[in-house]
């Protein structure tokens, strides 16, 4: 009787500007999008992590929720920037409880916080059998923020039965949908509105991840101030929605001059990874989030860091039916759905 219900999982991205929803009903065969929208906060409503009108934040979600399916009520969601910390360590090999014992031990070691304050997740990025050793991701979300985060979520009336790291949700995307070339030390570069999430491929496994406290709003902001520009029209000037009723050679020089804080923290984040792993260069980057698609952004970043650029596009491999979004045209905006998509993918893990 029940047999014939769909399953279907739902990605909620809460980023500092623009909230995303993607629902993906699981097929035969793979999944399809069978939901997806977004709406955008009021200008300062979140600044980096940080929640500063949380009715607003609260009231967009839901609008959000009843204009894509107000039955939703389990989301698969995610935190990211200074309320996260990860760290890559190096152990003897261990399995089940002992792997564990052994993994919080360490982090309790290296951490530079009280491991109370904190909740931990793991991932065992490499298991090296001659040297009887294993390589350990290791996440810590501080309790204050994550609670605090979870109860927001709960307060829009939904359930959050999974919370990941942008960084990861961005990964799992790309891994659904491309397959990992070995050969290549991959950067997936999420460039948000305040943070940018890095995930590095080295080997084709993950190596690390990390995030930089800069993304789009200076570009933004710049824009706005160039072009005395009101927020709509700035809105739609980055989304190079003004075509040539602006001109173009002022934008791409604001768009460039305003991307060097962004493009330096990247740099130096990749400089570390280097150091890091070993790996001589980066060969290439995947880019992703709402920065992939301010105009002459990406071919910016190709060339300062003289690494080329691939766009993600988390739907390559999800069915849709374009006449469903024709307003959103998700094949234009899919770089940004990236950590929507990755968090709709995910499966929950049963804890036994
Ligand atoms: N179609 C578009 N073309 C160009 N830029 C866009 C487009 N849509 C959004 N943007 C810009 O991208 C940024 C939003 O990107 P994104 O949604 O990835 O960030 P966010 O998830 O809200 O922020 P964060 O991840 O930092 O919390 C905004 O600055 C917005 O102006
Ligand atoms: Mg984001």
């Amino acid at each position: 009787m029940f047999g014939n219900r769909k399953k279907s999982t739902v990605g909620l991205d809460i980023g500092a500007n623009t909230v995303k929803l993607v629902k993906l009903d699981h097929t035969k065969t793979g999944y399809f999008l069978s939901g997806l929208g977004m709406r955008e906060f009021p200008a300062e409503a979140i600044v980096s992590d940080e929640i500063r009108d949380r009715d607003a934040v609260i009231f967009n979600i839901q609008a959000l929720i009843d204009q894509v399916d107000p039955k939703i009520k389990d989301v698969h969601v995610s935190i990211s920037g200074h309320g996260v910390i990860t760290d890559k360590f190096t152990i003897d090999r261990k399995a089940g409880a002992e792997a564990e014992q052994a993994i919080i031990f360490e982090t309790e070691q290296r951490a530079p916080f009280d491991i109370d304050d904190v909740t931990i997740d793991y991932h065992i990025s490499q298991n090296d059998e001659q040297q009887n050793t294993m390589d350990v991701l290791m996440v810590a979300a501080r309790n204050e923020f994550l609670d605090g985060f979870i109860e927001l979520v709960e307060e829009c009336d939904l359930r959050p039965t999974l919370v990941d790291i942008d960084a990861f949700a961005a990964l799992n995307a790309y891994e659904y949908n491309y397959d990992i070339d070995p050969e290549r030390t991959t950067a997936i570069v999420n460039v948000g509105h305040d943070v940018t999430n890095i995930c590095y491929l080295l080997d084709g496994a993950l190596h690390s991840t990390r995030d930089v406290s800069s993304g789009v709003r200076e570009i933004f902001n710049s824009i706005q101030k160039e072009f005395r520009l009101n927020l709509e029209l700035s809105t739609k000037a980055i989304k190079g929605e003004l075509g040539e009723s602006i001109d173009q050679d002022m934008l791409k020089a604001t768009i460039v001059s305003a991307s060097d804080e962004l493009i330096s923290g990247i740099e130096q984040a990749f400089t570390y990874f280097k150091a890091q792993s070993k790996a001589p260069q980066i060969d290439w980057i995947v880019l992703s989030g709402g920065g992939a698609l301010v105009p002459y952004l990406a071919e910016h970043i190709q060339a300062k860091l003289a690494v080329p650029i691939e766009m993600l596009n988390p739907l390559r491999s999800i069915e849709y039916d374009p006449q469903m979004y024709e307003y959103l045209q998700p094949e234009k905006i899919a770089p940004m759905l990236a950590v929507p998509i990755g968090l709709a993918l995910r499966k929950v893990k049963k804890k036994s």
